[in-house]
């Protein structure tokens, strides 16, 4: 394949449009970051770099917490417009209709409508140049309940997340496989259609909660894998070393 080499440019994607949140319940604000990720797993650190120029960076810098609310298609109009407005000029919580909730361990606030929060507290703050990174560690961690199945196994996947790629946001495709997949021992034929039939009525329940709740998603019309093509999936050669430890 022919390549084209362009300049050097922050050109790595997807990337989670994440709704940062800083201040106090009483004075709070939000700003969309993109610029984020984990980058320790034990203790569990992430980071995120931040314009010097934003309203909310003297808010992180001088209370050293911040919560990342991660961001599902529902929210996706008020994350826009939470990283196009500043709220040096307006209160973005209220424009937006969002709500917060307090945190337990830090002063900021997390947003109601978000799956998943992290409570964030600064430990660095390292200027690069356009933007300053703060380095934290995340201290609490906050689940939406109604995600929990019976067994208490979190299902994110329901909660349909967003992703920021190239200037626009998307939705998530159908899961392609699971952490380790590619080194599975095969599945009886049996096994494999009901892994397909349970993420299949997984999928027309979630359908079902986004209907009511007026957020539909795009998984209609990007439907899951089919039967067929699932299949082929498992039936993959064991070609990689077997490792079912999570990546760190
Ligand atoms: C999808 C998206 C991603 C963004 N990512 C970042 C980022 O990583 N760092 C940053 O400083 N600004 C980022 N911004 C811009 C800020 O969110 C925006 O300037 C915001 O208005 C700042 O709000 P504030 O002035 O209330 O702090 C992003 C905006 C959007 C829409």
């Amino acid at each position: 394949m022919a390549k084209t080499v362009w300049k050097p440019g922050t050109m790595l994607y997807p990337l989670p449009p994440v709704m940062v949140t800083c201040g106090t319940m009483e004075k709070p604000n939000v700003l969309t970051i993109a610029w984020t990720g984990i980058i320790n797993s034990d203790p569990a650190m992430t980071y995120i770099s931040v314009r010097p120029s934003r309203y909310s960076y003297e808010l992180i810098k001088s209370s050293k917490e911040f919560v990342i609310n991660l961001t599902t298609a529902a929210m996706l109009k008020a994350a826009d417009f939470c990283g196009v407005k500043s709220g040096k000029d307006i209160d973005k919580i209220k424009e937006s209709g969002l709500t917060v909730l307090p945190c337990q361990k830090v002063k900021a606030p997390m947003i109601e409508q978000s799956p998943l929060s992290l409570e964030c507290r600064v430990t660095e703050i390292k200027p690069l140049g356009s933007h300053d990174m703060f380095l934290a560690e995340i201290v609490a961690v906050h689940v939406e309940e109604e995600l929990l199945d019976s067994q208490g196994r979190f299902e994110l996947e329901k909660s349909g997340l967003i992703a920021f790629c190239h200037g626009a946001y998307y939705a998530l495709g159908g899961k392609l496989g699971s952490f380790g997949f590619s080194v599975e021992k095969k599945k009886t034929r049996k096994q494999r259609i009901a892994q397909i039939k349970h993420e299949r009525r997984s999928l027309k329940k979630a359908e079902k909660t986004a209907k009511k709740t007026g957020h539909e998603s795009d998984s209609k019309k990007k439907p899951f894998l089919s039967k067929k093509s699932a299949l082929k999936t498992t039936r993959r050669k064991k070609t990689y070393p077997k490792s079912k430890k999570a990546p760190q």
